[in-house]
């Protein structure tokens, strides 16, 4: 089905996201050595699991080929995340898609370490249209249309892009808190890992990185059982479509026409007044 849970004017998508599920995320007691990806959904996540898996186990590819993403950074969310995060050693690695407002409140007091992943929202949004033609669990679109306007008014599971990355920046001096652009990391993957991993007090060597890169590649991950979810069953996937869908900036120009792109960069523009981010998309509207 595709039952909605309204929480605080937010929407999740009621058949995997329960209100037990959000109290755990708020009460959620973090480790000073925690680390969280949080994502609106179809920014980055799977690929940023990836390489902070790697990061975090020296690259070690035995620790990440036979355990799938969501069992080593699970979602805290999810009704199954205790079972994977309560007790394990440390460093954890979690993920969230929430609002800062419904995210660990320890977060906020600069407890454990957060990389926050965001995308071109027009990118997001296309890629988040084929996943709801995907997931059973979230509403199938009418039209591309109607999914825009859905998008623009904030009436998607997982609530609205914008609210999302504002209320993680107006957190960011308090949280340990690093921003990076899905854009960065296809830029150069290499360097945005660096970066990443000085921002967790890690360093790699030439062939590490490498090794790192490569496995993270689009290619690479689209072949990867433990990442493609593949193996996920069919009570929440349509098999006919594929999670590792195209990987690419600027998909949106398929499906955006010129009086659509128009209208929706006015709508950002005005909607991240005050909030101006550090990206490499804003500018690439045309
Ligand atoms: P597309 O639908 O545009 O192909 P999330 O993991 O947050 O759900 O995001 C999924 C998006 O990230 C999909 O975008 C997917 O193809 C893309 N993605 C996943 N792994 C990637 C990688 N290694 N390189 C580039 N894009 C990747």
């Amino acid at each position: 089905t595709d039952a909605i849970l309204e929480v605080d004017g937010c929407l999740f998508p009621a058949d995997i996201i329960l209100r037990e599920g959000l109290a755990y995320t708020k009460n959620f007691p973090v480790r000073e050595d925690d680390v969280f990806i949080v994502t609106y959904p179809k920014s980055g996540t799977t690929w940023m699991q990836e390489i902070l898996s790697l990061i975090m186990n020296d690259v070690d590819i035995s620790k990440v080929e036979s355990v799938p993403n969501r069992n080593r950074a699970p979602w805290l969310e999810l009704a199954t995340a205790p079972v994977y995060l309560d007790g394990r050693e440390s460093p954890r690695l979690a993920t969230t898609h929430v609002y800062a407002t419904f995210a660990p409140t320890q977060i906020m007091q600069g407890k454990g370490k957060v990389v926050y992943v965001y995308r071109n929202p027009k990118d997001t949004l296309i890629s988040f249209y084929h996943f709801h033609n995907m997931a059973k669990f979230l509403s199938t679109p009418e039209s591309f249309e109607s999914f825009v306007s859905d998008f623009m008014n904030e009436k998607l599971s997982f609530g609205s892009w914008f609210e999302h990355i504002k209320t993680w920046m107006d957190v960011r001096d308090k949280a340990k808190l690093m921003f990076i652009a899905y854009e960065d990391l296809h830029k150069d993957l290499a360097g945005s890992v660096t970066h990443i991993a000085t921002f967790l007090g890690k360093k790699l060597d030439a062939e590490k990185l490498k090794v790192l890169v490569d496995h993270c590649s689009f290619s690479s991950m689209k072949n990867n059982n433990m990442v493609n979810y593949s193996e996920v069953p069919r009570t929440y996937f349509d098999r006919g479509q594929k999670f590792m869908r195209k990987g690419t900036v600027g998909d949106w120009k398929t499906m955006f026409t010129v009086a659509m792109n128009e209208e929706f960069d006015a709508f950002v523009r005005e909607k991240m007044k005050g909030y101006e981010l550090d990206d490499g998309w804003t500018s690439d509207t045309k």
